[in-house]
């Protein structure tokens, strides 16, 4: 990859988790009451019955990584489990009150902050919450992020009796130096450890995070950590660059300073002895930041084309409503989106007094529907195309006009009708999303809003 790209295509972007990107959310359309309005028109309109998707988000977490941009409450005080836990359930009969029939649950991922924070018993207690107002889906995808320093056998054992089918375990890197600059020191073993006791017990999708672009971290580091990963053959493997997000209040990340990072041509450097290492090693690369083998379900929906991308990443499947429980989630009804309060005191109280927790949103109007299907395509098929009215909108040509030097760079080509990101262009797939996306192209932020693309 050659470093003028990399300078010329270096910038601030988003991630595309969502069109619009959260700081575009217009909040002057959006209102609980108009939330609560899209996902019963959503879920009534939806003749077929076809089921949702459940994301709960447990924020707890008992060591602060210094390099983290998740939502997160560090503490070493469990007896915030139960309180917390109860207010989850409060907030999951709001929603199924919402609804006219016992939703059908495709997909539950239970995210954090550490889920295994919880002891099993607390999250048997909540899984079992959740299904007493659901029905679980033939073949539902049921997963969980476990931390490989505390997730127990009986963590793995109980979920897999409820039903669980996968687990992601934060890896990041296994050098020492690393680790210490990002205050997590977790052995290869803890991760062997908990890799091999989840197949064991029979779950079907084993993930490890690697992070590339980390204080101190060389290419070295990523080889080495590549190899060690190799030993263990998790089935998928999210391969992310490190968002630095200094600005997120509280989340710790001056514990180090910039001058510690790689800089912007050695961190495009690691992503490419890593993805060749990880190719080399039966791993295909997969929309943006993944890699699975082919016998994962993520890798067999790329290529029956029905991979979809929501707040959770990557998913085998799609559902029009995603409904987010806990602290900062976000949910989805397809029309809207809507985020939780950030703060658990806030959340909790807004719950406890029976209203959902919601405090910003987006409706989507007809042009945010359309933008956002073409950068659902690319993020997820690297190609779109406008060969039918609806997918047809009049900023079409600036937006082409727009993309002619990625073009002529060779990162993408554009036919009659569509546009394809080529091998070359992979890296810059953020960059392609943003001549589509209008909120940003209006607006022309003069603050930094996201993580650089590269
Ligand atoms: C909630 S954590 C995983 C579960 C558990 N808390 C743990 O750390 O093992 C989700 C993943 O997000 C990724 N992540 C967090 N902060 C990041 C950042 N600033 N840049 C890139 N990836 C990040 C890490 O790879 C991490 O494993
Ligand atoms: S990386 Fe995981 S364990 Fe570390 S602070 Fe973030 S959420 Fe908590």
């Amino acid at each position: 990859m050659s470093d003028n790209l990399i300078t010329k295509y270096n910038i601030p972007g988003p991630r595309y988790t969502s069109y619009p990107t959260v700081p575009f959310w217009k909040d002057d359309t959006f209102s609980t009451k108009a939330w609560q309005e899209s996902v019963i028109n959503t879920y009534e309109s939806d003749k077929e019955n076809t089921a949702i998707s459940l994301y709960i988000h447990l924020p707890f977490c008992e060591q602060l990584c210094t390099f983290c941009g998740c939502n997160k409450r560090i503490t070493k005080n469990h007896t915030v489990e139960t309180p917390y836990l109860e207010t989850v359930l409060k907030e999951w009969t709001l929603y199924t009150n919402l609804l006219n029939k016992r939703p059908i649950i495709r997909e539950l991922h239970i995210g954090g902050g550490t889920p295994t924070f919880f002891s099993p018993e607390n999250l048997a207690a909540l899984i079992n919450g959740i299904f007493k107002l659901a029905t679980k889906a033939d073949k539902a995808s049921i997963s969980f992020e476990g931390h490989p320093n505390n997730t127990s056998f009986e963590h793995l054992k109980v979920l897999k009796d409820l039903g669980f089918n996968r687990v992601s375990y934060g890896v990041q890197d296994y050098n020492e130096t690393v680790q210490k600059a990002i205050n997590r020191i977790q052995p290869f073993e803890n991760v062997k450890r908990v890799t091999e006791q989840a197949r064991d017990l029979g779950y079907n999708s084993v993930g490890h995070d690697i992070i590339f672009g980390l204080p101190f971290q060389t290419k070295e580091h990523i080889i080495n950590t590549i190899e060690k990963t190799k030993e263990l053959k998790p089935d998928r493997i999210a391969f992310y660059s490190y968002a630095h997000v200094p600005w997120i209040k509280g989340n710790g990340q001056r514990g180090f300073k910039d001058t510690d990072l790689p800089s912007p041509d050695e961190k495009r450097e690691m992503y490419e002895i890593g993805k060749e290492a990880l190719q080399k090693a039966g791993y295909i690369e997969i929309g943006m930041d993944h890699f699975a083998l082919s016998t994962d379900s993520l890798y067999q929906s790329m290529k029956d084309n029905t991979m979809h991308r929501n707040f959770m990443g990557y998913s085998d499947l799609k559902t029009e409503i995603m409904i987010g429980l806990g602290v900062s989630s976000i949910s989805d009804s397809w029309f809207g989106f809507a985020q939780n309060e950030k703060k658990v005191e806030e959340y909790q109280k807004r719950i406890n007094n029976n209203e959902l927790a919601v405090y910003r949103g987006h409706i989507l109007n007809k042009e945010d529907l359309i933008i956002r299907k073409h950068i659902l395509n690319l993020m997820c098929t690297l190609q779109t195309s406008w060969t039918e009215n609806e997918t047809y909108f009049k900023e079409m040509p600036e937006v082409l006009a727009q993309l002619k030097e990625m073009e002529s760079d060779q990162l993408i080509k554009i036919e009659k009708e569509t546009l394809t990101i080529l091998e070359k262009g992979r890296p810059f797939v953020r960059n392609v999303c943003m001549a589509f996306d209008l909120h940003l192209q209006r607006a022309k932020p003069e603050t930094q809003l996201f993580s650089m693309t590269i």
